[in-house]
C-alpha cells in the first residue's frame, strides 16, 4: 500500500495535468495548421478562377500540404452538426470556425487513416481529404505507454526492496516466538535494515540476559538441593541405627519425604537438559508409566488407540507423564489415560475424577512451588513442581498441554504434540 497508493497517485496527477493541457495544445495546434492552409488554398481560389489555375492550386497543396482537393460546383452542403465529437474533431471545428469562418462538415469516421472536410463555398464545396497524422499527435500514446510501462518496472523493484526488508523482521519474530516456545535460536543473526538490525541487536541482549538469569536461579536451586542432600543422607544413616527409639518411624519417614523433594527440586533445576533426542514409541513409554501408576496403588485404565514413534528426551517425556499420572493418582481414585492420532497431532488424555482443579487456577499451577492447597501439608499435595516440570518437557517438545473439566468429575490433562 505504501508503494502502491503514491504511485497511482501520481500517475492520475500526470495523467490528468497532460491531459487537460499538453493533448488540447497540441492537438489545436495541429488542427490550426490544417484549418490554416485549407484557408490559403480557398483565398487562392476565390482570388484567381478559371479551372486551370484552380486546378495548378489543387496540385500544389497535394504537393505541399498533404491536402487533396477538389471542388463541386453547385453543391450544397447538408446541415448535419457533428455530433459525439472526439477531442481532434472539436478542436478542427474550432480552427475552422476562426481562421476559415464558412459553414463546414467534418468526416472523421468513414475513413480510418483519412479525414474528409467539406467546406461550403458561395458557388459549390470544396472537398478536401487530409491525412489523419496531420491532426493527430500518435506520441501522446507513447508518453502514456512509458508511464505505464515504467511504473510498472518501480512497482516491481519496489517490491523486491520491501520483500527483502520484510524478511529480516519476519526471521526476527519467529526467532521471538521460538524463544519463547524454549527452542534454540542461537543460529539466529541480525540482518536487514539499521532499524531492524538494532532490534535484532536489542531482541539477543534480552534473550542473553534472560538465559542467564534463569541459569543463576537453576543453579542457586541445584545447589541448594545438592548441598542439603549430604546432611540429609548423614540423618538417615543415624536414624538407620536408632531402631528402637520412639518417633524413629516418622523421622525415617519425613527424610524420605525430604529426600524425594530434593531430587525433585534437582530434576527441575537440571531440567535434563542435556539428554538427546532419540526415535521412541510413545506407547512403550505410556505402558511403563501406566504400570509404575498401578505399582503404586493407582486404578489406571490405558487405552492406546494408535501407537507412534517420535523423537522424544525419553527420560523428560517420561517423567512428564509421570508426574501427570502421579498426580491423577493423588489427587482422585480412577485414571483413564487416552492416546492416538487426531488430525496431524499426537495427542493423550489422562483424566481422573477427583476435585479436579478451579478454572481461575488453570495457568497456577504451571508456576513452580504452586499448589491450590497451598497449606504445604504434604498429605494434601506434593511439593508444586510437578505440573512446571511437565508444561517444560512438552513445550520443549514443541508440543501443548492444557487443563479442562474430565466427564469423569476430575481433571483432564490434554498434552498435543506435534507428529
Ligand atoms: N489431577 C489433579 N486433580 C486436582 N488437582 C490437581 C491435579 N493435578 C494438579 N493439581 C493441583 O495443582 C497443584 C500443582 O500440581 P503439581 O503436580 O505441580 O504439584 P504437586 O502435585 O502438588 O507436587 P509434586 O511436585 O510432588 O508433583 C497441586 O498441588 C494440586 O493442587
Ligand atoms: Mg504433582
Amino acid at each position: 500500500m505504501i508503494i502502491v497508493t503514491p504511485l497511482i497517485l501520481l500517475q492520475i496527477v500526470s495523467a490528468i495535468i497532460f491531459y487537460e493541457t499538453h493533448w488540447d495544445k497540441v492537438t489545436l495546434r495541429l488542427a490550426r495548421s490544417v484549418a490554416g492552409d485549407i484557408a490559403a488554398v480557398i483565398s487562392l481560389i476565390r482570388d484567381e478562377p478559371g479551372n486551370q489555375i484552380q486546378q495548378r492550386i489543387f496540385d500544389l497543396a497535394a504537393e505541399t500540404m498533404q491536402l487533396s482537393v477538389s471542388y463541386h460546383e453547385k453543391d450544397v452542403l447538408e446541415n448535419s452538426p457533428n455530433i459525439d465529437d472526439d477531442l481532434m474533431t472539436r478542436m478542427l471545428s474550432r480552427a475552422l470556425m476562426d481562421t476559415v469562418g464558412k459553414p463546414f462538415h467534418i468526416d472523421a469516421d468513414s475513413r480510418s487513416r483519412h479525414v474528409i472536410i467539406d467546406i461550403q463555398l458561395p458557388k459549390g464545396v470544396l472537398h478536401v481529404v487530409t491525412s489523419r497524422k496531420r491532426l493527430f499527435s500518435s506520441t501522446t500514446y507513447v508518453f502514456v505507454i512509458w508511464m505505464v510501462g515504467t511504473s510498472l518496472i518501480l512497482f516491481a523493484v519496489a517490491t523486491i526492496f520491501m520483500r527483502n526488508q520484510v524478511k529480516p523482521i519476519r526471521r526476527l519474530a519467529d526467532a521471538a516466538e521460538n524463544f519463547g516456545k524454549g527452542r534454540d535460536v542461537s543460529t539466529f543473526k541480525p540482518e536487514g535494515a539499521a532499524e531492524v538490525r538494532q532490534a535484532a541487536l536489542a531482541f539477543m541482549a534480552m534473550r542473553e540476559r534472560i538465559v542467564r538469569q534463569i541459569r543463576q536461579r537453576t543453579d542457586m536451586l541445584a545447589g541448594v538441593s545438592h548441598d542439603l542432600r549430604t546432611p540429609l543422607t548423614r540423618m538417615r544413616l543415624q536414624v538407620e541405627m536408632l531402631e528402637k527409639v520412639s518417633g524413629a518411624d516418622d523421622l525415617k519417614g519425613d527424610i524420605a519425604e525430604m529426600e524425594h523433594m530434593l531430587e525433585g527440586y534437582l530434576a527441575f533445576a537440571r531440567g535434563e537438559g542435556t539428554e538427546q533426542v532419540r526415535p521412541t514409541h510413545l506407547s512403550s513409554l505410556l505402558d511403563t508409566v501406566a504400570e509404575q501408576g498401578r505399582r503404586k496403588g493407582g486404578l489406571i485404565d490405558l487405552h492406546i488407540e494408535n501407537s507412534c514413534e517420535m523423537p522424544l528426551r525419553a527420560t523428560a517425556f517420561k517423567r512428564c507423564l509421570t508426574n501427570l499420572v502421579d498426580n491423577a493418582i493423588r489427587f482422585g481414585d480412577h485414571v483413564t489415560i487416552r492416546a492416538g492420532i487426531r488430525a496431524d497431532r499426537y495427542e493423550i488424555t489422562i483424566d481422573d475424577d477427583g476435585p479436579g482443579v478451579p478454572e481461575d487456577q488453570r495457568q497456577n499451577v504451571f508456576r513452580p512451588f504452586f499448589r491450590v492447597e497451598d497449606s504445604r501439608n504434604p498429605i494434601t499435595g506434593g511439593i508444586g513442581l510437578g505440573l512446571t516440570i511437565a508444561g517444560d518437557v512438552v513445550r520443549s517438545h514443541g508440543g501443548e498441554i492444557d487443563l479442562s473439566d474430565s466427564p469423569n468429575g476430575g481433571l483432564r490433562v490434554r498434552l498435543s504434540m506435534p507428529i
